[in-house]
């Protein structure tokens, strides 16, 4: 009971309905933070409390953006490629309180709540003005109005982008959704329980069992033990909670996969479920009109764009989409391009419109010492991804996390390759001692279908990857990426599927994928255990090389003990950046020798940014300090693709 309270900042006394916490704590480390005092509050205090007003709190480590935030965090439209004109943020001061089990979800509390929170935020964070650690339960409680000028006979809709882990949704005191997954959107019908020309009340109960036994969940690098390669949690509402109006028949979702030929392949779900006529236009970058087609909904349907200029890294061109379905109308957008597998001079390769291009990029974690899980600001987000393209990169694996969409749409536009990876289930669970059961594993194999379903129309994702290191990953009875592998080609055969990046390969998926620190051993005939040998009948992949630190400056460092204590676990340490620069120049010139000699197809750089204990970004987890000479690496990944066109 006592590990669901936050910890308190700088606050002698709140109460929590009928408890009091007192105790008076200034956060250095929320990973060690001990818990307040608790005790029965014996004078009930019946009146209405206001609630403990919002501040941001002073991050451990802040970044460039953390007093940019605000109020009303992430303000722009979160859903571009489903954009609908009446729409409003429900983003900004929200309340919150902790739970302590969940025999309190029947009975919702009054609003507001103990305290003002700010959403969408991780309670771990700063910038959520809570900074908690170790909450399994809570609520999440705001008001909201129609907007009076929105049509009248439309249904509301209301949308969640994120809630970590599981979300029970009340409006009006009524139950009106429930949704498990910490990644993925959804969204509550609330047209009858909403008064349209008064006030509602909502509240989300949250319930999110990291590193709680038994469970085990999707939740990649979050622990509540943070060390070394794992860090803090994220919990609760982390992306943006929106309202729409749409028509009664409308748009739930749109597939659009537009390939080399100029053929557009599209299926428009509508929330009646029938074949209602559609009218999808597709415009060029000038704004004229390029196709129209009419067709029905809920069915797959295929037309043609003539001559379209494609998309790829070096000329990211999209296409903007409008669609009518009766009184909906809503816009979107695609890219022409097409990824596949195929043989160029003996060697199996990625090719993107029917081109060998070598993919390189970095791991990218998604990490924010302000933020946590939740970048700062879109600007934070699209700063990460310019630093990798500034230096030539042309992909970003997104390592065991899923972003924000407007994370898919910057790469579309910068054009970055995504190889997107599955959030695994918990790493430090021994997978022969305590695997997941039948129906944890059937809920991981869920998840990875809406991850697919709901990001396979972005052009840029060219990668779906399954399992990261072993991690959460059967292989004792049966090979579970097999199954998993033949599902998602069903759910988008227009995307390659790693199933194993790193260690356990059994043969599934198109690619021979192996992690090797510091040096790569890149599609060549060595290799050190436990990656399995290179199969030339696969892709050559290094879906993880390099991660030399260098410790940065104090005041670049998080400063936490736990954290610290575990830089000297970084693969290899450089005392300064010339000797850093100079080692990435000789892993780098190395990758080059083995994309020259052997069948190296693409390779991962561990990694865009230090997180929490890890010293081995290109810069640090504040992104105040750059270690790149970019000279000197956009030269060296020049002289890579250089090698990899000499062998096409
Ligand atoms: C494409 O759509 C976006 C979003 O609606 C808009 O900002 C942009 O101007 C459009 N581009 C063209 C060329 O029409
Ligand atoms: C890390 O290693 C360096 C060099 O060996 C040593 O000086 C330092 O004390 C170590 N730090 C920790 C936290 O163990």
């Amino acid at each position: 009971m006592l590990a669901v309270l936050p910890a308190l900042i700088a606050i002698s006394v709140f109460s929590v309905g009928s408890w009091t916490v007192s105790g008076s704590q200034s956060i250095l480390d929320p990973a060690t933070t001990s818990v307040p005092h608790l005790q029965q509050d014996d004078a009930h205090d019946t009146s209405v409390i206001s609630p403990v007003p919002y501040r941001a709190l002073t991050p451990l480590l802040d970044t460039p953006w953390t007093a940019k935030v605000g109020t009303l965090p992430w303000p722009q439209h979160p859903r571009p490629l489903l954009y609908r004109e009446n729409w409003q943020t429900l983003n900004g001061i929200w309340t919150y309180q902790p739970a302590f089990s969940s025999t309190e979800l029947p009975n919702p509390p009054a609003l507001p709540l103990a305290r003002e929170v700010l959403i969408p935020s991780c309670i771990e964070s700063a910038l959520s003005g809570i900074m908690a650690n170790g909450v399994t339960y809570m609520w999440f409680g705001t008001t909201f109005t129609i907007p009076s000028d929105w049509p009248t006979g439309q249904r509301i809709l209301l949308n969640f982008e994120a809630v970590d882990y599981e979300a029970t949704v009340f409006v009006n005191g009524a139950q009106v959704g429930f949704n498990r997954g910490g990644y993925f959107r959804f969204t509550v019908d609330v047209t009858d329980n909403v008064n349209p020309n008064g006030e509602n009340s909502l509240l989300v109960f949250v319930f999110d069992p990291t590193d709680s036994s038994p469970y085990h969940i999707p939740n990649g690098k979050q622990t509540r033990s943070p060390s070394h390669i794992f860090y803090t949690p994220c919990t609760g509402i982390w992306q943006p909670v929106w309202l729409e109006s749409a028509p009664p028949n409308h748009i739930t979702s749109m597939d659009f996969s537009a390939d080399m030929e100029g053929t557009v392949t599209t299926t428009i779900h509508s929330s009646a479920g029938g074949s209602d006529p559609v009218e999808v236009t597709v415009l060029d970058q000038d704004g004229s009109v390029v196709s129209t087609q009419d067709a029905v909904s809920d069915e797959s349907f295929t037309f043609a764009v003539p001559s379209p200029k494609l998309w790829s890294p070096d000329s990211p061109t999209l296409y903007n989409v409008t669609v009518k379905m009766g009184a909906d109308a809503v816009s979107s957008y695609t890219g022409f391009r097409t990824i596949s597998s195929g043989k160029v001079n003996g060697v199996q390769r990625p090719l993107l419109n029917g081109k060998f291009v070598f993919q390189f990029g970095t791991l990218d974690q998604g990490y924010w010492p302000d933020g946590i899980y939740l970048p700062p600001t879109l600007e934070a987000m699209v700063y990460d991804l310019g630093l990798l393209k500034g230096l030539g990169m042309n992909m970003v694996r997104k390592h065991i996390k899923v972003e924000p969409d407007l994370f898919y749409q910057a790469c579309d536009r910068l054009g970055l390759l995504v190889i997107q990876d599955m959030p695994c289930m918990p790493a430090t669970v021994s997978m022969e001692t305590s695997p997941p059961d039948a129906s944890e594993q059937a809920e991981f194999q869920r998840q990875i279908e809406i991850l697919v379903n709901e990001h396979k129309s972005y052009p840029s994702i060219v990668t779906w990857v399954i399992y990261n290191e072993g991690w959460g990953q059967l292989k004792e009875t049966y090979y579970p990426e097999f199954p998993i592998a033949t599902r998602i080609r069903e759910l988008d055969p227009t995307r390659l599927i790693d199933a194993t990046t790193g260690w356990f390969d059994h043969g599934a998926g198109d690619f021979s994928d192996n992690h090797h620190y510091a040096e790569p051993q890149c599609g060549t005939p060595f290799n050190s255990l436990p990656s399995s040998p290179y199969d030339p009948s696969r892709i050559g992949l290094q879906g993880e090389f390099g991660g030399i630190g260098h410790i940065p400056e104090a005041k670049n460092l998080w400063p936490v003990q736990a954290a610290i204590d575990t830089i000297n676990q970084t693969y290899e340490i450089n005392s300064d950046l010339d000797s850093y620069n100079y080692r990435a120049h000789v892993l780098l010139d190395l990758l080059r020798e083995q994309v020259a000699r052997f069948a190296c197809s693409g390779a991962v750089w561990t990694q865009t940014t230090d997180v929490e204990g890890e010293v081995n970004g290109l810069v640090t987890y504040d992104r105040r300090f750059v270690r790149v000479d970019a000279t000197q690496w956009k030269a060296d990944i020049q002289a890579i693709y250089a090698a990899a066109n000499a062998r096409a």
